[in-house]
């Protein structure tokens, strides 16, 4: 886990390459109905890569004039102390830490603006709408964390993105813990899986596995038989004998650092014709994408060639018609394969997403308008330290594949009479969908898959579902 030390070193990497101050904020509690009735905490990412820990309402301001860091936190109460248990003085996390002080929370504003004089004080939006509206106020910038464009200044989100960007050994070792006990969770919710039975059992274990470890989802769950709905997040199906199911689930470190991971099993343990064959092309689509990682590519070119894999595999299926390199470029494979091949991951599951395109896409890159490939969330050249997913899959869902308009648009390279009858097989439940995800490194010497040790060649799978007997 990374230490204080490590934090004050990024701190002070941040400090040397900002040349106005920053303030950034942790959030606080936000409440699930009434005040106090509060979700779980979860501080910002970028609050948390500086500061291990951070204590909710936390903030600190970055001054590069004198190179300080000043942590401004809640006075201790004594009744805090009674409701919530003691926490350290302010000496103690002082000395803790390696900040240049420790101030009250109550005073931000007066000693930010006396600190900062006549020099214009940046901040990054959170995810707390009381924290970004008190930055606002003292920043005077016009920051909304919903939009990308409005999160922070280009610059400090460059910034911070140039540090946040490369994994360093502390943060894959905890990334290949996180990676762990995800694997658990997926072993245990495929061995536990049986006709007969709701998604949401299989979804507890997945969780529970994940609260046993000291972690949480990094992400709501996604665990279902109707795996076309890509975040679907309901539980409620009854497990059919010719079902698949999808499960994309991660489990987050209280360090913050996280995994996403995606399998798909049969219910029965065995997996049909059809789903055997699109199965062994979303695989081959998967591993195409991670063996040509290496520093310099470009991501995109990955997405790109798990798209071609999966044309390729539907053409050979009559689902498609015409050559790998025709389809993609039209954009007929996205019927099937209608989202992006990954993302960053980090201390955000979609690491550093809220940032925008600034630091997902390269310089001069703009996303396609294409259908399909306008949701590929990352358009960086790969670089040493990187770590993103790789997750292509393919899908029947019946609003693509019966929309007027694709029909005509696609009518010479789609087989739309094939389509519609996966959208009816299995009594009419439909195929539903297949995706395998898994989160992988960059390295000098190519790919290092995180996740590889969670199961996905089709016979270790099969061997697995429902091994937990009764
Ligand atoms: N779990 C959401 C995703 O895979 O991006
Ligand atoms: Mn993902
Ligand atoms: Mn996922």
């Amino acid at each position: 886990m990374p230490t204080s030390q490590h934090c004050k070193r990024r701190r002070e990497q941040f400090l040397a390459s900002i040349d106005t101050p920053v303030l950034l904020m942790a959030g606080g509690w936000m409440s699930r109905n009434y005040p106090a009735n509060w979700c779980p905490y979860r501080a910002d990412s970028t609050f948390l890569f500086f500061f291990p820990n951070p204590e909710p309402n936390a903030a600190a301001l970055f001054d590069p004039k004198d190179e300080s860091v000043t942590l401004f936190l809640d006075e201790r109460t004594p009744e805090d102390a009674l409701w919530h248990g003691p926490v350290p003085s302010f000496a103690e996390i002082k000395k803790a830490t390696g900040v240049s002080a420790v101030e009250k929370r109550a005073d931000l504003a007066a000693l930010v603006a006396k600190k900062a004089g006549k020099r214009q004080v940046r901040g990054v939006a959170v995810a707390d709408p009381r924290a970004t509206a008190e930055l606002k106020a003292i920043t005077k910038e016009r920051l909304d964390f919903a939009t990308a464009k409005k999160v922070g200044d280009p610059d400090v989100l460059r910034a911070i993105a140039g540090l946040r960007c490369h994994r360093d050994p502390e943060e894959i070792a905890e990334m290949r813990t996180a990676a762990a006990v995800t694997r658990e969770a997926h072993t245990v919710a495929m061995a536990r899986t049986r006709p007969g039975i709701y998604e949401q059992e299989l979804a507890g274990l997945v969780e529970g596995t994940f609260a046993r470890h000291g972690c949480v989802p990094a992400y709501n769950t996604i665990l279902s038989v109707r795996g076309e709905v890509l975040h679907n997040t309901a539980h409620h199906n009854l497990l059919h004998d010719t079902d698949l199911v999808l499960l994309d689930a991660g489990a987050e470190r209280p360090s913050g650092y996280c995994a996403d991971v995606t399998r798909t099993w049969p219910v029965s343990g065995r997996f049909s014709p059809e789903a055997r064959d699109i199965y062994d092309i979303v695989l081959a689509a998967e591993i195409t994408a991670i063996e040509a990682v290496k520093p310099g590519v470009r991501y995109r070119d990955l997405h790109l060639a798990s798209s071609r894999v999966i044309a390729d595999g539907l053409a050979q299926l009559g689902l498609l018609k015409g050559s790998a390199d025709d389809l993609v470029e039209s954009g007929a494979h996205a019927l099937f394969f209608p989202h992006g091949v990954g993302h960053l991951i980090g201390l955000d599951v979609h690491d550093m997403e809220g940032f925008g395109d600034l630091v997902a896409y390269g310089p001069g890159r703009k996303r396609s308008t294409q259908f399909g490939t306008a949701y590929l969330r990352l358009d960086l050249d790969l670089e040493p330290g990187m770590c993103f997913t790789i997750e292509p899959g393919i899908y029947f869902v019946p609003a693509i594949l019966r929309d007027a308009e694709f029909k005509k648009q696609f009518k010479g390279q789609v087989d739309f009479k094939r389509a519609e009858q996966f959208l009816t097989m299995n009594s009419l439940r439909g195929f539903g969908g297949v995706r395998i995800e898994d989160d992988v490194l960059c390295t000098n010497n190519g790919p290092e898959v995180l996740t590889a040790a969670v199961p996905k060649e089709r016979l270790a799978v099969e061997a697995l579902v429902g091994s937990a007997g009764l």
